[in-house]
């Protein structure tokens, strides 16, 4: 028997054929397609105001896009029509919205509180407490060298192995709150096939003081494992095949790979399979984070992400943070016709987050066809990309400012330093500040010269708050990871699956015996071949 959603969903209309759809498309040739941002601001005295909305210690600014409020009436209706509030529901019930794979989604049900009574019946929730406090048991040995390497010396240097989730959420986090890290405790990643990080690490490390934490959700990645098995020789050719136990842990669904590959059964810590690679930060992927920040900072992190859960739930969706940020890039997408979005953090310790938002949102919603297997009748997820700071102006932004693309824009401002002197975050601040209003305002004068002229009428969002603290960074990412799932409702597609990653690792797999000569290439593809031909000639 179908569950409630997936009867739902395979039921549901195309977005397009929902009423909203045409008064939005009606709407956009009629009201918005002629006006300038400066026209919408000098029209509206109260236009900041009524477009600002807040949720935790997060306040969303989007006054500055081209939207009136006629436009959010829509769009709301929108998310209404295609049955956004029940899809919500149905994620925090447990239900198998991951219909594709038949799986629950339950990142959210990783920080919450035992007493939300979040989906408590799906298998593996129960637990959820249990992982975490005996990650709290290992990251306290750890940190007070009670947990030692085989030689007795303080495991001060974690390595994450991982990739994909299982590496962008401990290097987007562990980075964000660099000023967290306990004292003498180093983070350190690996995740690239090609084996330059590890080489590079391991010119350095000491493996005495050192702890990998192998992170992968199957425990059978490529990467992640020649990753893994490169480090444990290493270990093993330095201290002894004995102290693979004492300075490797994982965090896995796969506990006979774990098994199998020497993990210590006390260092072994679990996941479900209702937590997906892209949100999997929360669980015991997190480790790696928690053994530099120490458990009390992850722990806040995850009372972070339950800010923005609750608020997702409860909130009307006329101030609903990730519903709104999920309807303005529907709208920039399928209306306007925009085929991007920047995400410009004004923190460099964010310099991580545009990648993880990658992953988030274009391995969640790159789709084309519906969660009832017929093809999309519109556009889906967004090219999502971006730069820290001061760092993108110098770089990109010209396009932005002169260039002949639309691309929204989310601007992220933490008004605190987290950790130099207050008057160089001034600077970023009055930096931030200054290119939301150069997009919008543009620059026109008699006798300019056309080259110096800025068009403006560039739409942008600003995400500001007080400062970048674990909490915070919980809300951030639960915001996105929100806005990402309400979007693919509305776009009648599966945000959980990420069945086109799989080809190309089946094709790599076939080619890695052909590159080294070993087997023969009967692939059939004629450029292949030549490539292959070619980079066999230069191996050494
Ligand atoms: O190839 C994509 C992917 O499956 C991601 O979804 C995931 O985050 C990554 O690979 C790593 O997978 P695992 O955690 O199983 O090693």
């Amino acid at each position: 028997m179908p569950d409630a959603f997936s009867e739902r969903k395979l039921t549901a209309r195309y977005p397009t054929d929902l009423r909203a759809w045409a008064a939005l498309r009606d709407h956009f040739r009629d009201d918005i397609r002629g006006r300038t941002l400066g026209d919408l601001f000098a029209r509206d005295r109260g236009r900041v105001e009524r477009f600002t909305a807040s949720a935790g210690a997060l306040s969303l600014d989007y006054s500055k896009n081209h939207l009136t409020a006629k436009t959010r009436k829509l769009l709301v209706r929108l998310a209404k029509e295609a049955g956004v509030p029940a899809a919500i529901e149905a994620m925090f019930a447990g239900e198998p919205i991951n219909v594709t794979e038949q799986r629950s989604v339950l990142h959210v049900a990783l920080r919450s509180k035992i007493a939300d009574t979040i989906a408590l019946d799906v298998p593996g929730v129960r637990d959820v407490w249990k992982v975490l406090s005996a990650m709290e048991v290992f990251v306290d040995g750890v940190q007070s060298g009670q947990v030692a390497g085989s030689t007795g010396k303080r495991l001060t240097d974690i390595v994450n192995i991982g990739i994909g989730g299982s590496d962008l959420g401990p290097v987007m986090v562990s980075r964000a709150l660099r000023p967290y890290w306990q004292d003498g405790m180093r983070f350190h990643s690996v995740s690239n096939v090609d084996g330059t990080q590890l080489a590079d690490l391991t010119s350095e490390l000491d493996p005495e003081t050192t702890l990998f934490v192998i992170c992968s959700k199957t425990f059978t990645t490529l990467e992640t494992m020649t990753n893994a098995r490169m480090a444990r020789e290493w270990v093993v050719g330095r201290l002894g095949a004995d102290a693979v136990t004492d300075h490797f842990v994982a965090a896995s669904t796969n506990h006979a790979a774990m098994n199998a590959f020497g993990i210590h059964p006390e260092y072994r810590f679990g996941f479900w399979d209702w937590v997906g690679g892209r949100y999997s930060v929360w669980s015991a992927v997190g480790l790696s984070v928690a053994l530099v920040t120490g458990m009390g900072v992850f722990r806040r992190l995850l009372a972070g992400g339950r800010v923005m859960d609750q608020h997702v739930r409860q909130a009307p969706f006329e101030e609903n943070l990730p519903v709104l940020q999920a309807l303005l890039a529907v709208w920039y997408n399928n209306f306007h016709g925009a085929e991007s979005q920047a995400i410009l953090p004004y923190d460099n310790r964010l310099d991580r987050f545009p990648a993880y938002l990658q992953q988030l949102q274009m391995e969640s919603n790159g789709k084309s066809v519906r969660m009832d297997g017929r093809p999309v009748r519109c556009r889906t997820g967004m090219v999502i990309w971006g730069e820290a700071g001061n760092n993108a102006q110098h770089s990109f932004y010209q396009l932005l400012h002169q260039g002949t693309r639309l691309i929204p824009v989310d601007f992220l401002l933490p008004v605190r330093s987290s950790g130099a002197t207050q008057a160089q975050q001034d600077l970023a601040i009055a930096n931030c500040l200054a290119q939301a209003e150069a997009l919008m305002d543009g620059y026109l004068a008699d006798g300019l010269e056309p080259y110096r002229a800025h068009a403006g009428n560039n739409p942008s969002s600003m995400l500001l708050f007080e400062e970048l603290t674990p909490e915070t960074l919980g809300q951030l990412i639960a915001l996105y990871e929100h806005k990402v799932f309400v979007e693919g409702v509305i776009w009648g597609i599966d945000s959980f699956d990420q069945w086109g990653v799989e080809l190309g690792k089946r094709l790599a797999s076939a080619l890695a015996g052909a590159v080294d000569g070993n087997s023969p290439y009967d692939g059939g593809n004629a450029s292949t071949s030549a490539l292959l031909e070619r980079a066999r000639a230069y191996r050494p």
